[in-house]
């Protein structure tokens, strides 16, 4: 595997490839990262994974500073599971001067839940997106299913700019208790991290209410936020969407088995953690 740092160099190496394969990370992996490189793996052109922790996707809160860089062990990984070139640019190459041109995506799909309570992280996550596709110009490019709203987002985003690259959702990974795997979870004390799975079984129960219209779906989703609460959370969002647009279903819809998914998102402690069902 090859690990290159510049732009210029990651052309070369990819000058007499095709039908490249792209994962985009920021670093600090984990199984459910290497479980895209596996998906990437099974479309068979060469795979290529990037990891860059981008500035421009954090809040002035969100400490960029401290999020864990582990370069070596993250290469290590990627060998294992049979990545071929690891594109790992430092900020000096990839923002050479600042990014003063960035993608606005729509608000409808980009300021309702993870935009509405991180304004403008969809627009550091299609900026850097875009600027690595320009890189590597994948033909196809893997994203994970739990960060659902973010694969909607850039699927959006390659449709509308006409983006020689397919952009492809995988399933999302968890652990045996059903928590799912996320970088955040190294945060997580013993306690909470025995909590946690409380998130995905607060999202399940919504899920399975999803037909039921005798409720209505703000008391459904109210009592699925006091019921969080009620256990120390601090949830910004528990909620039962479409799929198509993640807008809220009407009554109709829940009961035509219109394709949908709940999502949420909530602190415990000091740890936020996002996960999503489809139902
Ligand atoms: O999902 C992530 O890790 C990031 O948002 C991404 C897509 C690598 C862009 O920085």
């Amino acid at each position: 595997m090859q690990v290159i740092h510049s732009i210029a160099e990651l052309r070369r190496a990819l000058a007499r490839q095709s039908q490249t394969v792209f994962v985009p990370t920021m670093g600090n992996l984990h199984e459910g990262h290497l479980s895209l490189v596996r998906e990437a793996k099974r479309r068979g052109g060469p795979v290529v994974a990037s990891v860059f922790v981008n500035r421009l996707q954090f809040l002035p809160h969100e400490d960029f500073d401290r999020y864990p860089r582990t370069l070596e062990r993250d290469v290590e990984l990627l060998t294992g599971v049979g990545c071929n070139f690891v594109f790992a640019p430092d900020e000096a190459e990839l923002y050479p001067k600042p990014q003063v041109y960035k993608v606005a995506p729509p608000a409808a799909l980009a300021d309702i839940l993870e935009g509405e309570f991180r304004p403008g992280f969809f627009t550091g996550v299609c900026t850097v997106v875009l600027k690595l596709f320009q890189c590597v110009q994948p033909a196809v490019a893997v994203f994970g299913q739990k960060d659902y709203q973010q694969l909607k987002v850039i699927t959006e985003m390659a449709r509308q700019f006409a983006l020689p690259t397919e952009v492809v959702g995988a399933p999302t990974v968890r652990a045996d208790d059903g928590l799912a795997l996320s970088s955040r979870n190294g945060y997580l004390g013993e306690s909470e991290r025995h909590e946690a799975i409380a998130l995905p079984q607060f999202l399940r129960d919504l899920a399975d209410r999803a037909r039921d219209t005798g409720t209505s779906l703000a008391a459904l989703e109210k009592a699925a936020l006091d019921g969080l609460r009620a256990r120390g959370w601090s949830p910004d969002y528990l909620t039962l969407r479409r799929r198509s647009d993640l807008l809220p279903p009407t009554d109709a819809e829940r009961q035509a088995h219109e394709p949908l998914v709940t999502l949420g998102a909530a602190r415990i402690g000091a740890t936020r953690l996002i996960d999503n069902i489809e139902c």
